[in-house]
């Protein structure tokens, strides 16, 4: 009988908006104390798009690099993961292909569940991979966090994609069986057709998510999942980075294990930097714990993804000897240092820009660094460019 094939995650990329808010200056101009923003929600800067970026500009960035170094043979599926959507009915992933230069023998599709579409999205690429092990996927989870300015959401905005590429044999994690998986109808957290800024019921959302990682948790474990104690290093969803420490305290409650802080802080190194992502936010803190060490081979991951609404899903993952081939670390931390500082004033500006109307053609200028634009409305359509 033939072996099956090693499945997993062969590379990945982190992309985010091209200005920075400091949180001590969204602190100072609200009246509260920097530590709360600091300590209190564990979140040090924000992510903000410029006028010329959004979910396809920043997704197309984050993939461009894995494409550089891998080429587009076997890309059959492009998987686009977000609950930004920019439209009702148009996939996302469709602008992204063209500014990709992807191959028309690829299907495209977008999928939503708040957090967690970008689990879903490798759950879905794993079982096309396990199919014909010839084929990869590219997944791409990209979102921009928007809660009313002067609500207690604010200071946990951001913005951030991740690039993945799904395939046999590869170079970073293999995503072994089993997975758990829970759900329950909760409105902890819903953005309705009619706005642009998400409702959230702020307490309740951080119960929701503890209940959805005991609930997966306790299904991983009923499917043979291992024990905590042989788990090395752990990524729990980040809203903010303070919900992944509750997150933490809470399995070593719940199963008795004892589980040093030092399992799950190298896991927020980006997410403090770039607030929440979303989809994307997940795989950033996986991106975060691959770049933390160098000697991670043989290492399991475990992975918590949590979508409000509410879904949960835990999994894990073996590092794979490739893992340090690209020089990941470097161009990531580049990437967040290069972004433009801003004030209050021009972060509440950007935030009001966001075109709502589309019924007046619209111009926006390339006024990014980067290489892919949103440049406006026409016919009531997006259109994006690439430099
Ligand atoms: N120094 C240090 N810590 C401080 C502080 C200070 N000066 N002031 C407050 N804090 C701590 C609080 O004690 C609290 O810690 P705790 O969670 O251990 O109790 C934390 O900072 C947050 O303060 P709190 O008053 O509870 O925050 P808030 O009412 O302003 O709202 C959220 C916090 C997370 C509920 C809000 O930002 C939100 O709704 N965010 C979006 C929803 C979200 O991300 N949900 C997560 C699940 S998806």
């Amino acid at each position: 009988m033939n072996t099956p094939p090693v499945i997993g995650i062969h590379d990945l990329a982190v992309a985010t908006g091209s200005r920075v808010l400091d949180l001590a200056d969204l602190a100072r101009a609200t009246g509260v104390e920097p530590a709360k923003f600091h300590k209190g929600l564990g979140q040090d800067q924000m992510s903000v798009p410029g006028p010329d970026e959004d979910i396809v500009t920043m997704g197309a960035a984050a993939a461009a690099p894995i494409l550089d170094r891998h080429g587009v043979a076997g890309i059959r599926t492009l998987l686009f993961a977000t609950e930004t959507g920019v439209d009702q009915s148009k996939a996302a992933g469709i602008f992204t292909h063209r500014l990709l230069g992807l191959p028309p023998a690829c299907r495209v599709v977008e999928l939503k569940q708040a957090c967690y579409g970008g689990t879903a999205a490798l759950q879905m690429a794993i079982g096309i991979v396990t199919r014909d092990p010839r084929e990869r996927v590219l997944i791409i989870s990209s979102d921009i966090a928007r809660y009313g300015i002067d609500t207690a959401a604010e200071p946990t905005q951001g913005a951030g994609a991740v690039a993945m590429l799904v395939a046999a044999d590869p170079d970073l994690l293999e995503i072994p069986t089993p997975t758990g998986i829970w759900t329950a109808d909760i409105d902890d957290f819903w953005r309705p057709n009619d706005s642009d800024i998400a409702m959230v019921e702020g307490k309740l959302s951080i119960d929701a998510y503890l209940d959805a990682f005991t609930g997966a948790w306790d299904d991983y474990r009923a499917q043979g999942g291992v024990a905590a104690s042989e788990i090395d290093a752990f990524c729990h969803h980040q809203p903010f980075t303070r919900m992944a420490e509750k997150a933490h305290r809470k399995l070593a409650e719940h199963t008795g294990v004892e589980l040093g802080l030092d399992t799950f802080l190298p896991s927020t190194r980006y997410n403090r930097r770039i607030g929440n992502s979303y989809t994307a936010s997940l795989y950033v803190a996986l991106a975060a714990v691959l770049d933390s060490d160098d000697d991670l081979t043989g290492s399991r991951i475990g992975l918590f993804s949590y979508g409000s609404g509410a879904v949960g899903e835990f999994f894990t993952g073996v590092v794979r000897p490739g893992y340090r081939a690209a020089a990941r670390r470097e161009r990531t931390e580049a990437l967040l240092d290069a972004r433009i500082p801003i004030s209050v004033e021009e972060y509440r500006e950007l935030h009001r820009r966001v075109p709502r109307d589309t019924s007046t053609d619209l111009a926006v200028d390339p006024v990014s660094a980067g290489e892919f634009h949103f440049a406006g409305i026409s016919g009531r359509a997006r259109r994006y460019t690439r430099d």
